[in-house]
């Protein structure tokens, strides 16, 4: 018998929603949320009507993309965090109320997981045991995988993560929310040779960010006081050596990863692993170091159902479903 499975994720600020059979994914949508770019970050109460007034539309288009009947379900899935409560709260009470009048189970899925398993949505998946290094808006961590539903942090920012950390140098820099896509682009037409900021020293494979941030922060601030225009006149250069910043650490704890479990199969997640330039370096580092190295498409970084779909069909093939009254954990582990 197939299994078909409606995926929804609805975590932050973005709507999506994915089909999935058996293990392939049909249709992945996502309706990101215009409202937050004024605001110069999410604002959750516009989050979660945002998610309102998109859920019906994005789980339609889900389905029909996918040529898939709502009869033909075996379950369906959604986010049960981490997250912005009241974000969960649309995704969980939608996909509750639409596998309770169609009589099938729900499986609830941990958003940070799914980013680790975005892996096994397309070719070539890695193989077990691998490390993912899962960088996002709101974590960093450095994740073993034993397998599809057994993995381990073993190394995590003590501090702000490393999309924090692109957002917020770019609300230094003047751009506008999210910066982290902007520094990438203006990054590629500057020099990271020369502008250089501060880079924590913390023990073993955890992270730091708030140290490069104020960083960031004072020498702007003194290279502002002698050249007023110094932001504009140096944007490429900064961008770029800011980003160099930020990869070469990261960069940095995944070889210390690497060399302390003995594992060379290494995966980059998460909306952070768009970056160009991380993406880059973990193909370069991997030649060098004899890894084999994975990389997300595009679609499969940042926040997308189609990795809450894939996660969800590996929870229902191990009976792994939820009760009706389960509630949103806006601070749920791996
Ligand atoms: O995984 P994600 O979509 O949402 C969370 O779960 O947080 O990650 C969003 C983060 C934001 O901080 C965004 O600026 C960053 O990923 N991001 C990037 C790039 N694309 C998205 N950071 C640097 N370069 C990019 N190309
Ligand atoms: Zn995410």
């Amino acid at each position: 018998m197939s299994v078909t499975i409606l995926a929804i994720e609805s975590s932050c600020d973005d709507t999506s929603a994915a089909v999935c059979k058996d293990g392939v994914v049909l249709s992945n949508v996502v309706a990101n949320q215009e409202v937050h770019k004024e605001w110069g970050g999410v604002v959750p109460e516009l989050a979660s009507r945002a998610h309102e007034s998109n859920i019906v539309p994005v789980v339609d288009t889900a389905l029909k993309r996918a040529g898939v009947d709502k009869k033909e379900l075996s379950a369906v899935a959604f986010t049960l965090g981490p997250g912005l409560m009241g974000s969960l709260l649309v995704g969980t009470s939608f996909g509750k109320s639409m596998a309770q009048g169609l009589s099938i189970p729900i499986i609830t899925v941990n958003h940070m997981k799914a980013h680790v398993l975005a892996h096994f949505i397309d070719e070539p998946k890695p193989k077990f045991p691998f490390l993912c290094l899962t960088v996002s808006g709101g974590h960093t961590q450095i994740v073993l995988i034993k397998d599809h539903l057994d993995m381990q942090v073993i190394g995590a920012t003590i501090d702000d993560a490393a999309g924090e950390a692109f957002d917020k140098a770019a609300k230094m820099l003047g751009l506008p929310y999210p910066g982290g896509p902007l520094v990438d682009k203006l990054a590629r037409e500057g020099d990271p040779s020369i502008f250089e900021f501060a880079r924590p020293r913390v023990q073993g494979i955890n992270f730091s960010f708030s140290g490069v941030k104020t960083s960031i922060l004072y020498k702007l601030r003194d290279w502002q006081e002698d050249e007023p225009d110094f932001i504009k006149n140096n944007l490429n250069d900064l961008c770029a050596g800011i980003q160099k910043t930020i990869v070469d650490i990261l960069i940095g704890k995944l070889k210390k990863a690497a060399k302390q479990t003995g594992i060379k199969e290494i995966a980059i997640a998460g909306g952070v692993s768009a970056n160009s330039g991380l993406r880059k370096r973990l193909e370069e580092v991997g030649i060098k170091e004899r890894w084999n190295t994975y990389i997300p498409q595009f679609q499969y970084c940042t926040d997308n159902a189609g990795m809450i779909a894939i996660t969800a069909y590996y929870q229902y093939l191990a009976g792994d479903f939820a009760q009706m009254d389960v509630v949103p954990n806006p601070r749920m582990k791996v």
